[in-house]
């Protein structure tokens, strides 16, 4: 239990963590988008002083406009703005454009470029006195933002996009240093276990040999009955050390392989127990390591007995899939598996059992993509049972 509760706070932390990065994105936009408003609003008091500088320059004709010109027309060097006087006449600053255009093809650009700049901003009007003492209108300012505006635009999503990169690649490494230190406790265990066993089996079948010699216990069938259990704790340590080595494939029957496991189950299970084998008539060979094979299959029926109780029905049907592929389906008549638990089934240490160690489906899956290059799928529909699907390379 300690373990699943252990993927729960994980869970949360998850949650904890997106909504944090949901929040500090969010917060930066909003934050660049205040500074963004402020800059615009300073972009455009300088242009209005732009076109009020213009204004002088035509009204007046003294030197001292000269200050004028130089320090504020001349000065505004960073807002892409294009000046139409009253002739139609255009002047622009800060417009990149290459230096030999020809006049009506500069015009055609600029003209194009007053459209696009009249979406964001209205026009200044440039109105200035006669000699008269009336008010004449000469012509307007345009202008778009400058291109510092345009890059405090871009910012907050470049920054964004920079965190979301990094932060990928920072969840990656870390799943793949978890995995890695997963495969070296599986493969360890393994080893060690198989490594553990080795040493009392061979003493074990030293001694069946011992009580052979004895008329006694022939008579009784002792030895036999003890040659069977180390014939099982001999599967059972070829197990283990197997899944701590990188095991060979071979071509193997799966029919056959599927019937050993079934009989080798049948007589330990409630005779209200069903099995049915929906099988093509023809072996099927696939590429498999069949201590490991068995182990899978042992695991899947041990799960369909637990969830049917007493009495129900195991189906497992074998076909050959598309792209040489070989089927092979455990369907149980038992409780089924909820949706919102569906997901986690295949986690090491997710159990709903009492006494469960919730290792069964990891190591199934791991035996069945790792070491087999397969898959495994889970499908479960509320109470009508649970199947569990595997595909595997054909020989
Ligand atoms: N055939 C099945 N029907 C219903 N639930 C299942 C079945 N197979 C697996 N489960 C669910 O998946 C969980 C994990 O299974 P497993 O990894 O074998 O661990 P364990 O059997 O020790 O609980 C089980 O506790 C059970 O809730
Ligand atoms: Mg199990």
């Amino acid at each position: 239990m300690q373990v699943s509760e252990f993927y729960k706070d994980n869970a949360k932390l998850k949650w904890v963590v997106l909504i944090a990065s949901v929040i500090i994105s969010i917060g930066s936009i909003y934050y660049t988008n205040i500074l963004v408003e402020q800059l615009k609003e300073r972009e455009r008091a300088q242009v209005r002083l732009f076109a009020r500088a213009i204004e002088y320059t035509l009204s007046e004709s003294d030197d001292a406009l000269l200050f004028v010109s130089e320090e504020i027309i001349a000065k505004n060097n960073s807002i892409p703005t294009i000046w139409r006087n009253a002739e139609g006449q255009l002047n622009y600053r800060n417009i990149d454009l290459p230096e030999d255009l020809s006049p009506t093809r500069l015009n055609r650009i600029l003209e194009s470029k007053i459209l696009e700049m009249e979406k964001d901003y209205d026009p200044i009007p440039v109105n200035y006195r006669n000699s008269n003492g009336e008010l004449e209108n000469y012509g307007a300012v345009y202008y778009e933002h400058s291109f510092l505006l345009t890059q405090l635009l871009a910012y907050p999503y470049i920054q964004l996009t920079a965190i979301a990169v990094f932060g990928i690649i920072s969840f990656l490494a870390f799943n793949y240093s978890k995995e890695a230190e997963q495969n070296r406790v599986w493969v360890g265990l393994a080893k060690e276990t198989a490594h553990q066993l080795g040493t009392p089996i061979s003493s074990l079948m030293a001694w069946t040999e011992v009580l052979r010699d004895d008329p006694e216990l022939q008579r009784k069938g002792i030895p036999e009955e003890l040659d069977k259990d180390i014939r099982k704790l001999k599967v059972v340590t070829e197990r283990f050390s197997s899944i701590g080595s990188a095991p060979a494939l071979k071509p193997e029957p799966v029919v056959q392989t599927v019937n050993n496991v079934v009989n080798y189950l049948r007589p330990r299970l409630s005779a209200k127990i069903r099995f049915i084998m929906d099988v093509p008539d023809d072996e099927i060979m696939a590429n498999i390591h069949t201590p490991l094979f068995e182990w899978v299959l042992e695991n899947l029926f041990k799960n369909a007995v637990d969830s049917m109780g007493s009495s129900g029905t195991i189906t497992v049907r074998i076909s050959r899939g598309v792209a040489d592929k070989v089927l092979l389906e455990v369907s149980d008549t038992g409780k089924g598996i909820p949706a919102a638990i569906l997901k986690k089934v295949f986690r090491p240490g997710f159990t709903t059992k009492k006494r469960g160690w919730g290792l069964g489906l990891a190591l199934a899956r791991r035996i069945i993509e790792n070491y087999h290059e397969g898959r495994i799928f889970v499908r479960s529909t509320g109470d009508q049972g649970t199947t569990f699907r595997i595909e595997v390379k054909a020989a």
